[in-house]
């Protein structure tokens, strides 16, 4: 079989709540690495969620399922909200984003952490606890308690109901989620941070016991700390920019991310990449999500922060379209849009101008025309 061409093949799926409104403005911005940069991909839009569930009695219908399998990279918006009560749940289990990353085995969850410094009287922590802030979760993210069987709710002897679920990690799956961490922090500033609960949990102890010992034969140049999960998410509020790479299995990381978007300024703000395994190319399947979710409340009012999925994009062309410059353009033209003052409504001081999500989605092309601009100027 022939290597496969430069060509990215990428799904683009705003499935549901304010997933459509911001993919559609990221979806303007790979438009705009493709026409204007020659960034080679072909972009292929799918439905996600109820309105193809009310056509076809599939959440996930055939067309989406086959545009997902021969991407290379998947541009996810949204999934959740109140159309989850129009389908039934078993309708919904299958092709459910869980199902999807256990499907395309996507354990490494990338959420990076960055202050903006446009952001910081709007942000909720105090400007002196987001100075300088700048690290990466890595959430394993097809393991855990959100997959480990068995699990259920049943009926007990005496009338009440128990549920219950199971937290599991195995060797292989710690030590990947893990490798990826070192490897990460060998690009950054060569430290991680692993985060689990080894007071209590088994599941916790193998973890640190193997984070340690893939330490100690493969990557004894990175340091390592160790948090249990409590202080973990006191540090991150506490004193954020003391982390660089802080890895963590599916709950945990779940949890904190959140905790950390706090760090950011903004919910809306966060993006994350979820990878696969290496294949034998060398590529690597990949989903790119906004950290925030369907968020019900202001779903099609056109008023949702697309920064979240447009820095997605940014990752999309650094980790799967190998373009580290194009990336880099990305992510100034997103500051630049800020620090002009373009706020969507989650991240204005009280009092500035608030722009819809397709103002904020032109205030980025204008900023990226402007920095690619000065780019040729300096050739
Ligand atoms: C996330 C979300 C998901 C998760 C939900 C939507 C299942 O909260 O990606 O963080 O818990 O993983
Ligand atoms: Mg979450």
């Amino acid at each position: 079989m022939n290597a496969p061409s430069n060509m990215v093949k990428v799904a683009v799926v705003g499935g549901e709540g304010i997933g459509p409104e911001v993919t559609a403005q990221s979806h303007r911005i790979l438009n705009w690495f493709a026409a204007k940069r020659g960034v080679p991909m072909t972009l292929r839009e799918a439905e996600y969620g109820l309105v193809p569930y009310l056509a076809t009695g599939k959440v996930l219908p055939d067309t989406t399922v086959e545009a997902m399998d021969e991407a290379d990279a998947i541009l996810w918006g949204a999934t959740g909200g109140p159309e989850t009560k129009e389908v039934p749940a078993a309708a919904r289990k299958v092709g459910s984003l869980l199902s999807l990353r256990s499907k395309y085995d996507l354990y490494a969850n990338l959420r990076p952490i960055a202050a903006s410094q446009a952001l910081v009287n709007s942000a909720p922590l105090k400007a002196e606890v987001l100075k300088g802030v700048d690290f990466v979760i890595i959430r394993e993210l097809t393991s855990g308690i959100y997959f480990g069987e068995p699990r259920g709710i049943e009926r007990l002897p005496d009338g009440q109901r128990r549920g219950f679920n199971t937290e599991q990690y195995t060797t292989n799956q710690i030590r990947r989620v893990a490798r990826a961490a070192f490897e990460l922090a060998r690009t950054r500033r060569n430290k991680v941070c692993s985060v689990d609960k080894a007071n209590v949990l088994e599941t916790s102890v193998l973890w640190r016991e193997e984070v340690i010992a893939l330490h100690n034969e493969e990557f004894p140049d990175v340091e390592l700390s160790h948090l249990y999960v409590d202080n973990a998410a006191m540090q991150i509020v506490r004193e954020p920019r003391q982390f660089d790479v802080m890895v963590t299995g599916n709950i945990f990381g779940d949890i904190l991310s959140d905790c950390a978007a706090m760090a950011s300024g903004s919910l809306g703000m966060l993006p994350s990449a979820s990878l696969g395994p290496v294949d034998r190319f060398g590529r690597r399947k990949a989903l790119y999500e906004p950290v925030h979710g369907s968020a019900p409340d202001i779903a099609g009012r056109g008023i949702a922060n697309p920064l979240g999925s447009i820095l997605s994009v940014a990752m999309m062309l650094r980790m799967t379209m190998n373009q580290p410059e194009e990336a880099d353009m990305l992510e100034r033209a997103v500051d630049m849009a800020l620090s002009a003052g373009a706020r969507t409504a989650d991240i204005a001081e009280p009092g500035a101008k608030k722009l819809s999500t397709v103002e904020m989605g032109d205030a980025v092309l204008n900023a990226l025309e402007k920095v690619a601009g000065n780019k040729r100027e300096h050739l």
